[in-house]
Protein backbone atom coordinates (compact mmCIF):
# COMPACT_ATOMS: atom_id res chain seq x y z
CA UNK A 1 0.00 0.00 0.00
CA UNK A 2 1.48 3.70 -0.93
CA UNK A 3 1.40 6.35 1.94
CA UNK A 4 1.98 8.94 -0.16
CA UNK A 5 2.12 12.64 1.27
CA UNK A 6 2.45 15.82 -1.32
CA UNK A 7 4.93 18.36 -1.26
CA UNK A 8 3.29 21.79 -1.42
CA UNK A 9 6.72 23.75 -1.73
CA UNK A 10 6.96 25.91 -4.34
CA UNK A 11 2.70 25.60 -5.87
CA UNK A 12 0.87 28.91 -5.97
CA UNK A 13 -2.63 29.13 -5.80
CA UNK A 14 -5.38 28.00 -3.54
CA UNK A 15 -4.03 25.05 -1.43
CA UNK A 16 -7.05 22.56 -2.45
CA UNK A 17 -5.69 23.17 -6.30
CA UNK A 18 -2.06 22.92 -5.05
CA UNK A 19 -3.46 18.97 -3.35
CA UNK A 20 -4.98 18.38 -6.86
CA UNK A 21 -1.81 19.23 -8.72
CA UNK A 22 0.34 17.17 -6.65
CA UNK A 23 -1.51 14.48 -7.15
CA UNK A 24 -1.62 15.36 -11.11
CA UNK A 25 2.17 15.48 -11.20
CA UNK A 26 2.96 12.43 -8.89
CA UNK A 27 0.70 10.34 -11.30
CA UNK A 28 2.34 12.21 -14.35
CA UNK A 29 6.02 10.94 -13.09
CA UNK A 30 4.54 7.48 -11.95
CA UNK A 31 5.17 8.37 -8.09
CA UNK A 32 1.46 7.42 -8.32
CA UNK A 33 0.31 4.48 -9.66
CA UNK A 34 -3.28 2.76 -10.92
CA UNK A 35 -4.84 1.50 -7.90
CA UNK A 36 -2.71 3.68 -5.30
CA UNK A 37 -4.80 4.29 -2.76
CA UNK A 38 -4.46 7.92 -1.27
CA UNK A 39 -4.01 9.10 2.39
CA UNK A 40 -7.40 9.47 4.45
CA UNK A 41 -8.22 13.19 4.18
CA UNK A 42 -7.87 12.81 7.85
CA UNK A 43 -4.66 11.71 7.25
CA UNK A 44 -3.31 13.82 4.97
CA UNK A 45 -4.74 17.18 6.45
CA UNK A 46 -2.99 16.33 9.81
CA UNK A 47 0.34 15.54 7.56
CA UNK A 48 -0.08 18.90 5.24
CA UNK A 49 -1.57 20.73 8.36
CA UNK A 50 -4.70 21.61 6.59
CA UNK A 51 -8.19 21.48 7.29
CA UNK A 52 -10.10 18.27 6.82
CA UNK A 53 -12.19 20.70 4.08
CA UNK A 54 -9.16 21.40 2.27
CA UNK A 55 -8.34 18.29 1.73
CA UNK A 56 -12.15 16.86 0.73
CA UNK A 57 -12.08 19.75 -1.45
CA UNK A 58 -8.96 18.63 -3.31
CA UNK A 59 -9.96 15.37 -3.54
CA UNK A 60 -12.94 16.56 -5.08
CA UNK A 61 -10.57 18.49 -7.93
CA UNK A 62 -8.95 15.81 -8.74
CA UNK A 63 -12.22 13.46 -8.93
CA UNK A 64 -13.08 16.23 -11.86
CA UNK A 65 -10.05 16.09 -13.32
CA UNK A 66 -10.92 12.09 -13.52
CA UNK A 67 -7.26 11.60 -12.12
CA UNK A 68 -9.11 9.66 -8.72
CA UNK A 69 -11.94 7.48 -7.67
CA UNK A 70 -13.30 6.70 -3.97
CA UNK A 71 -15.82 4.69 -2.59
CA UNK A 72 -17.51 5.39 0.67
CA UNK A 73 -16.01 3.18 3.06
CA UNK A 74 -13.57 2.05 0.67
CA UNK A 75 -11.03 4.56 0.22
CA UNK A 76 -9.70 7.11 -2.46
CA UNK A 77 -8.01 5.51 -5.59
CA UNK A 78 -6.01 6.72 -8.42
CA UNK A 79 -7.80 6.11 -11.66
CA UNK A 80 -6.77 3.55 -14.31
CA UNK A 81 -6.12 5.18 -17.52
CA UNK A 82 -9.09 5.78 -19.93
CA UNK A 83 -9.43 2.50 -22.36
CA UNK A 84 -12.09 0.74 -24.34
CA UNK A 85 -11.41 -2.03 -21.72
CA UNK A 86 -12.58 0.47 -18.80
CA UNK A 87 -16.09 1.57 -20.04
CA UNK A 88 -16.91 3.41 -16.98
CA UNK A 89 -14.06 5.61 -17.61
CA UNK A 90 -15.69 6.56 -20.68
CA UNK A 91 -19.02 6.62 -19.28
CA UNK A 92 -17.73 10.28 -17.43
CA UNK A 93 -18.78 13.16 -19.38
CA UNK A 94 -15.91 15.53 -18.03
CA UNK A 95 -17.78 19.33 -17.34
CA UNK A 96 -15.77 21.35 -15.42
CA UNK A 97 -18.15 22.96 -13.03
CA UNK A 98 -20.54 26.25 -14.34
CA UNK A 99 -19.05 28.33 -11.19
CA UNK A 100 -16.07 28.26 -12.77
CA UNK A 101 -17.65 30.80 -15.18
CA UNK A 102 -17.18 33.72 -13.12
CA UNK A 103 -15.55 36.86 -13.79
CA UNK A 104 -13.27 36.25 -11.06
CA UNK A 105 -12.12 32.57 -11.26
CA UNK A 106 -10.42 31.01 -13.66
CA UNK A 107 -10.80 31.33 -17.65
CA UNK A 108 -12.83 28.97 -19.03
CA UNK A 109 -12.57 28.27 -22.32
CA UNK A 110 -13.68 24.81 -22.17
CA UNK A 111 -17.13 25.23 -23.17
CA UNK A 112 -18.72 26.43 -26.34
CA UNK A 113 -21.29 28.58 -25.63
CA UNK A 114 -22.77 31.82 -27.63
CA UNK A 115 -22.41 35.02 -26.12
CA UNK A 116 -25.73 36.42 -25.50
CA UNK A 117 -26.47 39.19 -28.08
CA UNK A 118 -29.63 40.63 -26.74
CA UNK A 119 -31.37 37.42 -26.20
CA UNK A 120 -32.09 38.21 -22.54
CA UNK A 121 -34.16 41.53 -23.82
CA UNK A 122 -36.21 39.59 -26.15
CA UNK A 123 -36.83 36.72 -23.58
CA UNK A 124 -38.14 39.15 -21.56
CA UNK A 125 -40.67 40.49 -23.81
CA UNK A 126 -41.04 36.92 -25.37
CA UNK A 127 -42.47 35.64 -21.86
CA UNK A 128 -44.34 38.68 -21.60
CA UNK A 129 -46.12 38.48 -24.70
CA UNK A 130 -47.12 34.31 -24.38
CA UNK A 131 -48.28 35.33 -20.72
CA UNK A 132 -50.92 37.41 -22.31
CA UNK A 133 -51.88 35.06 -25.31
CA UNK A 134 -54.94 32.41 -24.91
CA UNK A 135 -52.64 29.45 -25.85
CA UNK A 136 -51.28 28.95 -21.67
CA UNK A 137 -53.65 26.11 -21.41
CA UNK A 138 -51.67 24.20 -24.13
CA UNK A 139 -48.33 24.55 -22.50
CA UNK A 140 -49.62 23.03 -18.97
CA UNK A 141 -51.37 19.56 -20.06
CA UNK A 142 -49.89 17.51 -22.11
CA UNK A 143 -48.72 16.96 -25.63
CA UNK A 144 -47.78 15.26 -28.74
CA UNK A 145 -44.73 13.14 -27.71
CA UNK A 146 -43.08 14.47 -31.13
CA UNK A 147 -44.16 18.32 -30.30
CA UNK A 148 -46.96 20.68 -30.96
CA UNK A 149 -48.00 20.62 -34.52
CA UNK A 150 -46.90 24.17 -34.76
CA UNK A 151 -44.18 23.85 -33.20
CA UNK A 152 -42.70 20.95 -35.29
CA UNK A 153 -43.56 23.28 -37.96
CA UNK A 154 -41.66 26.18 -37.19
CA UNK A 155 -38.85 23.55 -36.78
CA UNK A 156 -38.98 22.45 -40.27
CA UNK A 157 -39.34 25.91 -41.21
CA UNK A 158 -35.78 26.71 -39.42
CA UNK A 159 -34.02 23.79 -41.06
CA UNK A 160 -34.79 25.63 -44.65
CA UNK A 161 -32.24 27.70 -43.17
CA UNK A 162 -29.73 25.24 -43.86
CA UNK A 163 -30.89 23.59 -47.14
CA UNK A 164 -33.03 21.24 -45.49
CA UNK A 165 -36.57 20.04 -46.77
CA UNK A 166 -38.81 18.69 -44.12
CA UNK A 167 -42.27 17.83 -43.94
CA UNK A 168 -43.48 18.90 -40.18
CA UNK A 169 -44.04 15.03 -39.42
CA UNK A 170 -40.73 14.49 -39.84
CA UNK A 171 -39.63 16.87 -37.07
CA UNK A 172 -39.42 15.32 -33.16
CA UNK A 173 -38.93 18.22 -31.14
CA UNK A 174 -36.40 17.46 -27.68
CA UNK A 175 -34.86 19.04 -24.74
CA UNK A 176 -31.66 20.01 -26.58
CA UNK A 177 -29.40 19.11 -28.76
CA UNK A 178 -27.69 16.32 -26.46
CA UNK A 179 -31.85 14.94 -25.79
CA UNK A 180 -31.96 14.72 -29.67
CA UNK A 181 -28.78 12.69 -29.83
CA UNK A 182 -30.03 10.58 -26.49
CA UNK A 183 -33.40 10.10 -28.59
CA UNK A 184 -31.69 8.90 -32.06
CA UNK A 185 -29.77 6.60 -30.31
CA UNK A 186 -32.67 5.16 -27.90
CA UNK A 187 -34.76 4.89 -31.38
CA UNK A 188 -31.99 3.38 -34.11
CA UNK A 189 -29.70 1.57 -31.59
CA UNK A 190 -29.78 -1.76 -28.95
CA UNK A 191 -27.02 -2.25 -26.58
CA UNK A 192 -24.03 -4.03 -28.10
CA UNK A 193 -24.82 -1.94 -31.58
CA UNK A 194 -21.57 -0.27 -32.72
CA UNK A 195 -21.81 2.95 -33.81
CA UNK A 196 -19.19 4.83 -36.62
CA UNK A 197 -17.93 8.19 -35.65
CA UNK A 198 -15.15 10.55 -36.21
CA UNK A 199 -11.77 9.46 -34.39
CA UNK A 200 -12.50 12.87 -32.50
CA UNK A 201 -15.95 13.31 -31.87
CA UNK A 202 -18.12 15.04 -29.44
CA UNK A 203 -17.69 14.01 -25.78
CA UNK A 204 -21.63 14.31 -25.33
CA UNK A 205 -21.39 10.47 -27.53
CA UNK A 206 -19.42 8.87 -25.72
CA UNK A 207 -21.12 9.25 -22.48
CA UNK A 208 -23.82 8.29 -24.38
CA UNK A 209 -22.25 5.04 -26.03
CA UNK A 210 -21.27 4.68 -21.81
CA UNK A 211 -24.84 4.65 -20.78
CA UNK A 212 -26.62 2.68 -23.62
CA UNK A 213 -23.49 0.34 -23.64
CA UNK A 214 -22.71 1.26 -27.62
CA UNK A 215 -19.18 0.31 -28.94
CA UNK A 216 -17.95 3.10 -30.91
CA UNK A 217 -15.37 2.66 -33.44
CA UNK A 218 -13.39 5.58 -35.41
CA UNK A 219 -13.46 5.86 -38.75
CA UNK A 220 -10.18 8.18 -40.16
CA UNK A 221 -10.49 11.55 -41.36
CA UNK A 222 -8.70 13.94 -43.49
CA UNK A 223 -8.19 17.68 -43.46
CA UNK A 224 -12.15 18.05 -44.40
CA UNK A 225 -13.59 14.66 -42.52
CA UNK A 226 -14.48 10.58 -42.74
CA UNK A 227 -12.44 9.32 -45.79
CA UNK A 228 -14.92 7.54 -48.54
CA UNK A 229 -12.65 4.23 -48.23
CA UNK A 230 -11.71 4.38 -44.80
CA UNK A 231 -15.64 4.33 -43.94
CA UNK A 232 -15.96 1.32 -46.61
CA UNK A 233 -13.37 -0.31 -44.44
CA UNK A 234 -15.15 0.12 -41.08
CA UNK A 235 -18.65 -1.21 -42.72
CA UNK A 236 -16.76 -4.09 -43.41
CA UNK A 237 -15.31 -4.36 -40.16
CA UNK A 238 -17.58 -3.79 -38.01
CA UNK A 239 -21.76 -4.11 -39.59
CA UNK A 240 -22.32 -0.74 -38.01
CA UNK A 241 -25.83 0.18 -36.41
CA UNK A 242 -25.09 3.89 -37.72
CA UNK A 243 -22.71 6.73 -38.46
CA UNK A 244 -22.64 10.06 -36.12
CA UNK A 245 -21.12 12.24 -38.07
CA UNK A 246 -20.57 16.45 -37.29
CA UNK A 247 -20.08 17.69 -41.28
CA UNK A 248 -20.10 21.36 -40.64
CA UNK A 249 -17.78 22.85 -37.99
CA UNK A 250 -17.16 19.45 -36.61
CA UNK A 251 -16.34 19.37 -32.76
CA UNK A 252 -13.49 19.54 -32.53
CA UNK A 253 -11.48 19.82 -35.07
CA UNK A 254 -14.18 22.59 -36.69
CA UNK A 255 -13.93 20.96 -40.37
CA UNK A 256 -16.79 21.29 -42.98
CA UNK A 257 -17.40 18.73 -45.49
CA UNK A 258 -17.09 19.62 -48.32
CA UNK A 259 -20.46 18.73 -51.10
CA UNK A 260 -18.80 15.98 -52.52
CA UNK A 261 -17.46 13.94 -49.55
CA UNK A 262 -21.18 14.34 -48.48
CA UNK A 263 -22.37 12.68 -51.73
CA UNK A 264 -19.76 10.19 -51.71
CA UNK A 265 -20.46 9.02 -47.68
CA UNK A 266 -24.14 9.29 -48.07
CA UNK A 267 -23.88 7.04 -51.57
CA UNK A 268 -21.99 4.21 -49.38
CA UNK A 269 -23.87 4.79 -46.55
CA UNK A 270 -27.26 4.36 -48.36
CA UNK A 271 -25.70 0.79 -50.26
CA UNK A 272 -25.06 0.03 -46.88
CA UNK A 273 -28.17 0.34 -45.10
CA UNK A 274 -26.51 2.56 -42.79
CA UNK A 275 -28.43 5.24 -40.68
CA UNK A 276 -26.46 8.40 -40.57
CA UNK A 277 -26.91 10.66 -37.46
CA UNK A 278 -26.00 13.98 -38.54
CA UNK A 279 -24.93 16.66 -35.58
CA UNK A 280 -25.39 20.24 -37.48
CA UNK A 281 -25.51 22.47 -33.80
CA UNK A 282 -22.80 24.54 -35.38
CA UNK A 283 -24.58 24.49 -39.14
CA UNK A 284 -25.62 28.14 -39.21
CA UNK A 285 -22.37 29.46 -38.14
CA UNK A 286 -20.86 29.24 -41.63
CA UNK A 287 -22.31 32.00 -44.22
CA UNK A 288 -22.03 29.82 -46.94
CA UNK A 289 -21.85 25.96 -46.15
CA UNK A 290 -22.80 22.80 -48.09
CA UNK A 291 -26.37 21.33 -48.09
CA UNK A 292 -26.63 18.38 -45.03
CA UNK A 293 -25.53 15.36 -45.63
CA UNK A 294 -28.69 14.22 -45.40
CA UNK A 295 -30.28 15.57 -48.03
CA UNK A 296 -28.65 12.57 -49.87
CA UNK A 297 -29.94 9.91 -47.36
CA UNK A 298 -33.81 9.52 -47.55
CA UNK A 299 -33.99 6.33 -46.24
CA UNK A 300 -31.40 6.29 -43.93
CA UNK A 301 -30.82 10.16 -42.66
CA UNK A 302 -30.98 11.40 -39.36
CA UNK A 303 -30.78 15.24 -38.93
CA UNK A 304 -30.25 16.94 -35.85
CA UNK A 305 -29.81 20.77 -34.23
CA UNK A 306 -30.77 22.78 -31.65
CA UNK A 307 -31.25 26.36 -30.75
CA UNK A 308 -27.61 26.14 -28.27
CA UNK A 309 -25.43 27.38 -30.56
CA UNK A 310 -27.60 29.54 -32.86
CA UNK A 311 -30.30 31.34 -30.18
CA UNK A 312 -29.49 30.71 -26.57
CA UNK A 313 -28.53 27.32 -24.50
CA UNK A 314 -30.65 27.42 -21.74
CA UNK A 315 -33.99 27.13 -23.92
CA UNK A 316 -33.10 23.47 -23.84
CA UNK A 317 -34.62 22.73 -27.00
CA UNK A 318 -33.76 20.65 -29.89
CA UNK A 319 -34.81 19.13 -33.46
CA UNK A 320 -34.60 15.85 -34.63
CA UNK A 321 -35.95 15.05 -38.71
CA UNK A 322 -36.18 11.88 -39.52
CA UNK A 323 -37.59 9.63 -42.55
CA UNK A 324 -41.52 9.39 -41.92
CA UNK A 325 -41.39 5.70 -41.76
CA UNK A 326 -38.82 5.51 -38.53
CA UNK A 327 -40.42 8.36 -37.14
CA UNK A 328 -42.58 6.52 -34.81
CA UNK A 329 -39.30 4.77 -33.42
CA UNK A 330 -38.67 8.48 -32.08
CA UNK A 331 -42.05 8.89 -30.48
CA UNK A 332 -41.67 6.13 -28.11
CA UNK A 333 -38.32 6.72 -27.60
CA UNK A 334 -39.22 10.25 -26.48
CA UNK A 335 -42.22 8.93 -24.22
CA UNK A 336 -39.60 6.66 -22.50
CA UNK A 337 -37.11 9.69 -22.11
CA UNK A 338 -38.98 12.98 -21.04
CA UNK A 339 -42.71 12.34 -22.69
CA UNK A 340 -42.34 15.71 -24.87
CA UNK A 341 -39.89 19.12 -24.47
CA UNK A 342 -41.68 21.46 -22.39
CA UNK A 343 -44.14 23.46 -25.13
CA UNK A 344 -42.98 26.47 -23.37
CA UNK A 345 -39.82 26.72 -24.81
CA UNK A 346 -41.34 25.39 -28.08
CA UNK A 347 -43.24 28.70 -27.82
CA UNK A 348 -40.48 30.88 -27.37
CA UNK A 349 -38.66 29.32 -29.99
CA UNK A 350 -41.53 29.52 -32.65
CA UNK A 351 -41.96 32.86 -31.75
CA UNK A 352 -38.75 33.97 -32.40
CA UNK A 353 -38.22 31.87 -35.72
CA UNK A 354 -41.64 33.41 -36.95
CA UNK A 355 -40.76 36.86 -35.90
CA UNK A 356 -36.94 37.12 -37.73
CA UNK A 357 -35.59 37.56 -34.25
CA UNK A 358 -33.28 33.52 -34.16
CA UNK A 359 -32.25 35.10 -37.85
CA UNK A 360 -30.62 38.08 -35.80
CA UNK A 361 -29.23 36.44 -33.63
CA UNK A 362 -27.40 34.00 -36.04
CA UNK A 363 -25.99 37.23 -38.32
CA UNK A 364 -25.00 38.97 -34.81
CA UNK A 365 -22.88 35.94 -33.56
CA UNK A 366 -21.39 35.60 -37.62
CA UNK A 367 -20.53 39.17 -36.83
CA UNK A 368 -19.21 38.39 -33.55
CA UNK A 369 -17.11 35.50 -34.33
CA UNK A 370 -15.50 37.61 -36.67
CA UNK A 371 -14.30 40.04 -34.01
CA UNK A 372 -13.00 37.36 -31.67
CA UNK A 373 -11.27 35.78 -35.12
CA UNK A 374 -9.27 38.93 -35.53
CA UNK A 375 -8.21 38.87 -32.13
CA UNK A 376 -7.48 35.23 -31.73
CA UNK A 377 -4.95 35.59 -35.01
CA UNK A 378 -3.49 38.78 -33.52
CA UNK A 379 -2.39 36.72 -30.81
CA UNK A 380 -2.39 32.39 -31.90
CA UNK A 381 -1.28 33.62 -35.38
CA UNK A 382 0.03 30.39 -37.32
CA UNK A 383 -1.53 27.82 -34.46
CA UNK A 384 -4.83 28.49 -35.43
CA UNK A 385 -3.72 28.25 -39.22
CA UNK A 386 -6.17 25.64 -40.26
CA UNK A 387 -9.41 26.73 -38.45
CA UNK A 388 -12.82 27.74 -40.00
CA UNK A 389 -13.00 31.23 -39.05
CA UNK A 390 -16.84 30.78 -38.73
CA UNK A 391 -15.85 28.62 -35.93
CA UNK A 392 -16.06 29.81 -31.74
CA UNK A 393 -14.14 26.35 -30.83
CA UNK A 394 -10.81 26.40 -31.96
CA UNK A 395 -8.46 23.22 -32.96
CA UNK A 396 -4.58 24.09 -31.79
CA UNK A 397 -2.41 21.11 -32.89
CA UNK A 398 0.50 20.64 -30.40
CA UNK A 399 3.85 19.54 -31.30
CA UNK A 400 4.09 15.69 -31.44
CA UNK A 401 5.94 15.34 -29.02
CA UNK A 402 3.69 17.70 -26.24
CA UNK A 403 1.16 15.28 -23.70
CA UNK A 404 -2.49 17.44 -24.43
CA UNK A 405 -3.17 16.55 -21.29
CA UNK A 406 -0.55 17.28 -19.16
CA UNK A 407 -0.53 20.58 -21.11
CA UNK A 408 -4.05 20.90 -20.52
CA UNK A 409 -3.10 20.34 -16.38
CA UNK A 410 -0.34 23.07 -17.25
CA UNK A 411 -2.82 25.63 -18.34
CA UNK A 412 -5.20 24.97 -15.25
CA UNK A 413 -2.25 25.88 -13.47
CA UNK A 414 -2.06 29.21 -15.22
CA UNK A 415 -5.67 29.65 -14.86
CA UNK A 416 -7.28 28.79 -18.01
CA UNK A 417 -9.81 25.64 -18.56
CA UNK A 418 -9.56 23.88 -21.85
CA UNK A 419 -10.31 20.57 -23.44
CA UNK A 420 -7.19 18.24 -24.19
CA UNK A 421 -7.54 15.80 -27.29
CA UNK A 422 -8.35 12.77 -24.70
CA UNK A 423 -11.47 14.48 -24.13
CA UNK A 424 -12.84 14.14 -28.01
CA UNK A 425 -10.58 10.88 -28.79
CA UNK A 426 -12.34 7.35 -29.64
CA UNK A 427 -11.09 3.95 -29.79
CA UNK A 428 -7.19 2.86 -28.74
CA UNK A 429 -5.08 5.10 -30.15
CA UNK A 430 -3.54 7.96 -28.54
CA UNK A 431 -4.69 11.01 -29.93
CA UNK A 432 -2.20 13.29 -31.92
CA UNK A 433 -1.93 16.33 -29.22
CA UNK A 434 -4.38 19.20 -29.48
CA UNK A 435 -6.13 20.91 -27.11
CA UNK A 436 -9.44 22.58 -28.01
CA UNK A 437 -10.20 26.06 -27.25
CA UNK A 438 -13.59 27.87 -27.08
CA UNK A 439 -14.15 31.76 -27.55
CA UNK A 440 -17.56 32.19 -27.46
CA UNK A 441 -17.73 31.37 -23.67
CA UNK A 442 -16.26 33.99 -21.45
CA UNK A 443 -18.54 37.35 -20.83
CA UNK A 444 -16.24 39.86 -21.92
CA UNK A 445 -13.70 39.76 -24.45
CA UNK A 446 -11.11 41.24 -22.13
CA UNK A 447 -10.61 38.07 -20.35
CA UNK A 448 -10.71 35.78 -23.22
CA UNK A 449 -8.22 37.72 -24.10
CA UNK A 450 -6.13 37.49 -21.58
CA UNK A 451 -6.81 33.25 -21.71
CA UNK A 452 -5.71 33.77 -25.12
CA UNK A 453 -1.92 35.34 -24.37
CA UNK A 454 -1.83 32.60 -21.86
CA UNK A 455 -1.98 29.84 -24.01
CA UNK A 456 0.10 31.84 -26.39
CA UNK A 457 2.67 32.08 -23.94
CA UNK A 458 2.44 28.40 -22.70
CA UNK A 459 2.91 26.73 -26.30
CA UNK A 460 5.76 29.58 -26.67
CA UNK A 461 8.11 27.94 -23.49
CA UNK A 462 7.21 25.12 -24.84
CA UNK A 463 7.13 21.69 -22.69
CA UNK A 464 8.44 21.56 -19.21
CA UNK A 465 8.89 17.98 -17.18
CA UNK A 466 5.16 17.53 -17.17
CA UNK A 467 4.31 17.99 -20.87
CA UNK A 468 6.89 16.05 -22.32
CA UNK A 469 5.84 12.68 -23.16
CA UNK A 470 7.89 10.21 -21.05
C1 LIG B 1 -21.57 18.68 -31.62
C2 LIG B 1 -22.50 18.91 -30.48
N1 LIG B 1 -23.66 18.25 -30.46
C3 LIG B 1 -24.55 18.43 -29.48
C4 LIG B 1 -24.29 19.30 -28.44
C5 LIG B 1 -25.29 19.44 -27.35
O1 LIG B 1 -25.95 20.65 -27.45
P1 LIG B 1 -27.17 21.03 -26.54
O2 LIG B 1 -26.69 22.12 -25.64
O3 LIG B 1 -28.21 21.51 -27.47
O4 LIG B 1 -27.59 19.83 -25.78
C6 LIG B 1 -23.08 20.01 -28.42
C7 LIG B 1 -22.77 20.92 -27.31
O5 LIG B 1 -21.72 21.47 -27.18
C8 LIG B 1 -22.16 19.81 -29.47
O6 LIG B 1 -20.99 20.43 -29.51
Amino acid sequence: MTIWTPSLEGRSGPTYRAIADAVADAIADGSLKPGDRLPTHRDLAWALGVTVATVTRAYQEARRRDLIDGEVGRGTFVRPPDTDENPSAVRRFHLPPLEEFSESGPINLSLNFPPLLGQEQAFAETLAEISRSNGLGQMLTYQHSLGVPEHRAAGARWLKRVGLTARPEQIAVTCGGQHAMETSISALCRPGDTVLTEPLTYPGMKALAGQWDIKLAPVACDGEGILPDALEDAIRQHAPRALYTMPTLQNPTSATMSEGRRRALAAIAERAEMFVIEDDVYGLMPQDRPPPLVSWLPRHGIYLTSSSKSMAPGLRLGWVCAPLAIIDRFQVALRASCWMAPPLMGEVARRWIDSGFADEIVGKLQQDVRVRWKMVEAILGDHVADNDRSSYHLWIRLPEHWRADAFADQLQRMGVIVMPAETFAVGKQRPTPAIRVCVGAMTTLRRTEEGLRIIARALREGPDHLIAAM
